[in-house]
């Protein structure tokens, strides 16, 4: 067996368990399985690509080279890892998107210089024989232009997301018009360069692209940013499919469409979880009109102490946590199943309604509470527990903030109106942990803290719960 004949091989292997890990990554009880099929499948395939370029004789000096890039990317890559807070990862997903986009860009432009930039070569004499130029110089350019509005728009995105520059969306005079015009620029720029692939054609598509990626990224408020963190995770699998074709890479095909429709079909269960049009979304804000923030006067709010909250607790039947950002912040989490524990071993009904935008990326809360061993089956989507509210006598607001604003529901001149919340306030209690009334991410004030049935405890989300534990440990032992 050749090692081409091998790497196929190995190629096909690897798409199979990156489609497992896809599929195991949807559920709690899989995800770990998951992740392993991906470090394997990946594993596998960056064994493949070096044994084909060893087999291509790509000679000692390109070798080295390729040695040199790995260790550098391996340990840069290990060394963020271990240092990134939960909390920081939307913002460096994004800057790793940035780096696809980028990439797809270098490949885009080294096709073009070994083939359409010299025609007399032999890369660009066996194209012309089969009469695929054209294909392949179609490939650059869509290839080019994916990688280069996925860089830009990743920047933004990091920019935004790590608080570098403002998160409110940039609305330039016909911003709409800028981003449909610059797309059919685009699709007349491609038909020239398939005809007559001249290098100017190619400049002026990176820099259009360029532009549009940082235009569509700007143009989108920071509440939906949590889309586009997903949209630009699709747009990156493109520009990887695109950079496939060109490399004749089945493999960065297979992965960049993976990639590319999960990343999409995200975006979409997001947008339908945020009320917000997908279309609209991915168009840079398209249509979406951010109202005014409010400065309405909703009276006094009440506090209250961490033990009169573990008498709450200890009296009540039922109790639903809703965690938001801020438990990620506290790193509550360990307290809160400790608490959790401890009052399902004193009988009462514990559970926890997860909103689907809760914290800083998909699956955040999920992440934490499962990390902190709290059991998967009391751990519910806001779809499954939204109406079990009425009734429920204790509701634990920990962190949580944007994802529990009644304006979403009650007021249509709200920045968020429309957005699915968890109806927190239709429990008997809802007690709010925060550090003070500041709003949350989309910067809107919540008329939760000013309801009758609410009472804020104020503090670290982390030092509170230790406290609640404390007090409800000593009414045990009276
Ligand atoms: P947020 O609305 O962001 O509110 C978090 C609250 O936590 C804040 O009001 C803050 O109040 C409090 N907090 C911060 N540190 C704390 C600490 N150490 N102890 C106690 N409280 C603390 O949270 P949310 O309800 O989870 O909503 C998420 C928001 O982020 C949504 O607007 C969503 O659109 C956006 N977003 C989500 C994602 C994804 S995919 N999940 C990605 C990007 C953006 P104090 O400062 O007063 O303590």
């Amino acid at each position: 067996m050749t090692i081409a004949t091998a790497a196929s091989a190995a190629y096909i292997v690897a798409a199979l368990l990156f489609i497992l890990a896809l599929a195991g990554l949807s559920r709690h009880e899989t995800a770990r399985s998951g992740n392993t099929f991906g470090v394997a499948g990946m594993a596998l395939a960056l064994v493949a690509t070096i044994g084909l370029a060893v087999d291509g004789e790509i000679g000692v000096l390109n070798l080295a080279l390729l040695a040199v890039a790995i260790v550098i990317g391996a340990a840069i890559g290990l060394h963020r890892a271990a240092k990134v807070e939960m909390t920081g990862m939307p913002e460096l997903i994004a800057l790793l998107h940035s780096f696809v986009g980028l990439a797809a860009v270098l490949v885009g432009w080294n096709g073009y210089l070994h083939v359409e930039a010299d025609l007399s070569g032999s890369e660009a004499l066996l194209l012309s024989a089969g009469d695929m130029l054209g294909i392949h110089s179609a490939e650059v350019f869509i290839g080019v232009f994916i990688g280069a509005v996925t860089f830009t728009g990743s920047i933004v995105a990091y920019l935004k997301l790590s608080a570098k520059i403002r998160s409110s969306p940039l609305t330039l005079p016909g911003k709409n018009l800028l981003n449909l015009g610059a797309l059919a620029v685009f699709a007349v720029l491609t038909a020239w360069f398939v005809i007559d692939p001249q290098l100017w054609l190619l400049i002026v598509v990176t820099v259009l692209a360029l532009a549009l990626g940082w235009h569509l990224v700007a143009s989108i408020g920071g509440g939906d940013m949590p889309v586009v963190v997903s949209m630009l995770n699709s747009y990156s699998g493109w520009a990887a499919a695109a950079a496939g074709f060109l490399l004749e890479n089945d493999l960065l095909i297979v992965t960049g469409a993976l990639v590319g429709s999960s990343g999409a079909y995200l975006s979409y269960i997001m947008c339908r979880a945020m009320n917000r049009s997908f279309l609209s979304v991915i168009a840079g804000g398209f249509g979406i009109e951010a109202g005014p923030a409010q400065d309405k006067e909703y009276g006094e709010h009440r506090e209250t102490s961490a033990e009169s909250v573990a008498e709450l607790l200890t009296g009540a039947d039922t109790v639903i946590i809703t965690p938001g950002y801020g438990m990620a912040v506290a790193q509550a989490q360990y307290g809160v199943a400790e608490l959790t524990r401890t009052l399902r071993d004193r009988g009462v009904n514990v559970r926890f309604g997860i909103h689907p935008v809760a914290g800083r990326l998909p699956g955040h809360m999920n992440v934490l509470l499962a990390e902190a061993r709290v059991p998967y089956d009391i751990v519910l989507e806001m779809d499954e527990i939204n109406d079990d509210f009425t009734g429920t006598s204790v509701v634990l607001v920990i962190g949580a903030n944007d994802t529990v604003n009644p304006a979403a529901t009650d007021d249509p001149t709200s920045p968020i109106a429309g957005m699915p919340v968890l109806k927190v306030w239709e429990a008997d209690q809802v007690i709010v942990f925060k550090r003070s009334m500041a709003s949350g991410y989309a910067g809107v004030q919540n008329p939760l803290f000013f309801r009758d049935n609410s009472a804020m405890l104020f503090g670290d989300a982390k030092d509170r719960v230790e406290d609640i534990l404390n007090a409800v440990r000593q009414l045990s032992t009276v």
